[in-house]
This record gives C-alpha cells, structure tokens and sequence, in this order.
C-alpha cells in the first residue's frame, strides 16, 4: 500500500515535471513602464537600436519624433540614464502596464455568445465563423484558408450572395501580427455589418463581391498572446532554434530578408529560415494562388495608423500607384467621417513607416498580380485599444471598405 502510494507520488511529480515544461509561464508585464521619448531623430533611433541589441523591447513604435516603447522594470535606469546624457524628454505614461492588459482581459461573458465590446480568444472567433455560417446558410460558408504550426485550420468566412454572375472577389486577411488584437475584432464587426446592416449601400457592398474574410491568419500566435505573453507578434513554430517563431510578415516569397527584417530567430522581425518556412503563410499562398478574380487584397494590422500601398520596401512607385493613392484618399475619407480619426498616408511603407520586405501584400501583388491591394494600420493608443471602443474602430473600417470600392469601381477595377 505504502509503496504503491510511492508510486503514485512519483508519477504524479513526473506528470507535473512534464506539465511546467510544456506551459510556459504566464507574462504579467507587472511594473512594466510605457514611455514617450521625443529629441532627435538620429539619438531616438540610436536609443532604440542599442536597447534592441542588448536588451528585450517587447514593442516599441516611433511616430515623428515620438518614440513610444514599454519598458521592462529593470531596464529604466539604463533609459533615464541615456535619456539624461542625449537631452532626450523622456516620461512614463504609464506605470504598471499589467493594469491595461488585465482591463483589456476577456470578461466572463454569462453565456451571452459573441459580441464587441470584448476581445476573444481564437476558439470563439472560429465558432462565431461557424455559427455565422450556420445562420447565414444561402450566403455564407466556412473556408479553411491553411494550416498552422500548432494544427490549427486558418478559418475564414466566405460571403458570396447567389448570382447568375461570378462576382469579382476581395481578400481581407488579419491578425497577421499576433498582438494586434484591434484587427480581428474589427474583421469580425465587419462581417457582421456585411451581413446584418439595414444600410443600402452596405448591402450593395455585400452583394456585389464574393468576399473571402480571414480574421486571424496566425491562429497560434494569437491564442499565445491571449494565454502567455500579450505582446507576442510571430507565429509559434519550433525549430530547436534560440526563439520560437518568425514574423509571419516578412517569410512570403518576394523580396525575403532584404529589408526591414532580421535573420535572428529571437527578433520580432525574424522573417524565418527560408522563404514561406512558415506552414500558415505557405498554405494560406496557395489558397490565394488558386483564387480566380481576386480583385482586391487588404491586409489590417495596428497600431500605426496609415494606410500603406505596394510595395512596403521601396519608394518606388507601382504603375498604379496614382489610381491606388486616389482609391485609398477616399477610402480614408469615408471613415474620417465617422470619428474624425485622420490616418496617414495613402504611401509606401518606405515612405512614412519603415520599409519591411517578405510581407503578404507585396506578394500578392507582385506574383498574384492583384491591382488593388492595401495594408491598413488601424488605430491604437498606447499599443492597445479598449474593447469598449471595438465598435468604433469597426465602423471607420466598414465605411473605409465602402470608399475603396466605391473609388476603385469608378476607375473600372471591377469591371
Ligand atoms: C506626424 O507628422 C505628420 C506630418 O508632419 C502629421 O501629419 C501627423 O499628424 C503627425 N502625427 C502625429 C501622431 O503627431
Ligand atoms: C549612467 O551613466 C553613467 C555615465 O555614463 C555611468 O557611469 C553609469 O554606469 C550609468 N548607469 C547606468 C545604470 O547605466
Ligand atoms: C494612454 O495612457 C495614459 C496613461 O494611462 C492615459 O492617460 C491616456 O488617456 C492613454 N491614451 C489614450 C488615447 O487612451
Ligand atoms: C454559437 O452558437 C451556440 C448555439 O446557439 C451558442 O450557445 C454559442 O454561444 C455561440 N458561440 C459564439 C461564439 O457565438
Ligand atoms: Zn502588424
């Protein structure tokens, strides 16, 4: 008896050895500090090199001379330190930044099902796709546009009216970058509004394409940025390297690893081994490689609040370029009407972001040949955006979709 209980014992401690190995431990960012830091660009851009390469930055943007970033407790000395001998104006905005994540946490919903005023988990996102779909039977199917590295099915919505016609087809992909939690919230709310707005030209919207909507393209890295570390970006293949992941935004197949990415695997750029070594942009480009009609592609990401034209590491100009600068101006001016938020751009990344190769949009438009193809950077205060304001956010955007295609039918794009 008593060594059978030993036994027991044992197999117990090895089951949680097991355990604590595979569940990593849960990032609070408690003391985290989120800083402004404005002077000159040069001394900005040095800061932030320097801290890049000797220490961990878990986010950090710079927007005109403003560097925003957050801070780990231990690292402040060293900032203020810098900060003092540049003659930088360095202040925390923020103290505790575990305070913002907790708010931003997932409220125990009651059965109420799905909504917007809270962020979700990648489970309950597929099951409002599924339930969606089921609801919306006549118009609506669950497409499965890969795989993940965790065996995760990339799962979208297809909304497609019946028609005698073959419609022209809108790609929207999001979630791409694991942490920008604002954008498959918002790809949600925009499927929804498809489907549900009484708004005549919101239906005309629906029914003129045949829209294939992705909400989170890196299922795995968003669910780990829910359970384990909320500023988590890749996506979360293994490879026995010193990190996990690649930015899933820098391994397509066009111009990969020449700008704006890093070849080291613990980077948040890290565009990955080998082009498409990741299994959910691999697979996710053939799906968009067997599309016909794919006439427009749009990709969200957050916090910058641009909007960015091909191609994101050159300040060349595509052939387009005029026609996609005048779509994009009104597609920005449709949603300033509804909360007066000015986004910049219609640009190349290279021009008011940063350049940054092996993106998604760029491969599309370069191999797939799409015209029309976009990338909006949605809005965000202090890399977060409060749930309560997910509607918002949603209505800029279903109004910013309108414009596009209001403009681009204009211009015969849909013809
Ligand atoms: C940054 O500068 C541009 C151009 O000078 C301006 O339009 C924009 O509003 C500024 N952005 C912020 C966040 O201050
Ligand atoms: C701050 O800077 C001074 C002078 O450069 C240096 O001696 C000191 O070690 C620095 N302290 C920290 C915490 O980096
Ligand atoms: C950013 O954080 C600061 C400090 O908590 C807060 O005062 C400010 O309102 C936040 N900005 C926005 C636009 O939410
Ligand atoms: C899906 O539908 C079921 C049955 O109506 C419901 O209980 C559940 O809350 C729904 N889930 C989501 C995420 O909408
Ligand atoms: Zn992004």
């Amino acid at each position: 008896m008593g060594k059978m209980l030993c036994h027991a014992a044992i197999l117990l401690f090895i089951v949680q050895l097991a355990l604590a190995a595979s569940v990593e431990e849960y990032k609070s960012y408690k003391n985290y500090k989120y800083y402004e830091i404005e002077g000159p660009k040069d001394d900005i851009n040095a800061l932030v090199v320097f801290l890049q390469e000797n220490y961990e930055v878990p986010v950090f943007s710079i927007k005109n001379s403003t560097l925003s970033m957050i801070v780990a407790p231990e690292l402040v000395p060293i900032v203020e330190n810098i900060s003092n001998e540049k003659k930088l104006q360095s202040k925390i905005l923020i103290e505790d930044y575990s305070e913002i994540i907790n708010e931003e946490k997932l409220k125990p919903r009651n059965g109420l099902g799905f909504s917007w005023t809270a962020y979700y988990d990648i489970d309950d996102i597929n099951e409002y796709l599924r339930n969606t779909s089921k609801n919306y039977p006549k118009c609506t199917e669950v497409i499965v546009g890969g795989k993940s590295f965790e065996g995760r099915d990339i799962l979208g919505l297809r909304i497609n009216t019946p028609s005698d016609k073959k419609k022209p087809v809108i790609f929207i992909e999001s979630g791409i970058h694991a942490r920008e939690w604002i954008t498959p919230a918002t790809t949600t709310y925009f499927i929804n509004q498809l489907l549900t707005s009484e708004n005549p030209d919101i239906k005309a919207l629906k029914e003129e394409f045949d829209w294939h909507i992705f909400p989170s393209i890196n299922p795995d890295g968003y669910h780990y940025s829910h359970v384990t570390d909320r500023f988590w970006r890749k996506t979360r293949s293994k490879r026995g390297l010193e990190c996990d992941g690649a930015d899933p935004n820098r391994n397509w197949d066009h111009n990969w690893m020449h700008k704006g990415t890093s070849s080291n695997p613990c980077a948040q750029t890290f565009g990955g081994v080998k082009v498409f070594s990741e299994i959910e942009t691999k697979s996710l480009s053939e799906y968009i490689l067997k599309l016909e009609n794919l006439k427009a592609y749009i990709g969200f990401h957050s916090d910058a609040q641009m909007l960015l034209l091909p191609y994101s590491d050159s300040k060349q100009h595509v052939d387009n370029y005029d026609d996609l600068k005048r779509i994009g101006q009104v597609s920005l001016d449709y949603g300033y009407k509804v909360n007066q938020a000015k986004y910049e751009g219609p640009a190349t990344a290279a021009e008011i972001l940063y350049p940054a190769s092996g993106g998604s949009m760029d491969w599309v438009r370069h191999v797939k040949k799409t015209r029309l193809v976009f990338t909006y950077e949605l809005r965000g205060y202090n890399f977060t955006w409060p749930a309560k304001r997910i509607p918002e956010q949603g209505d800029e955007v279903t109004q910013m979709m309108l414009g596009m295609v209001v403009e681009a039918r204009k211009l015969g794009y849909f013809d």
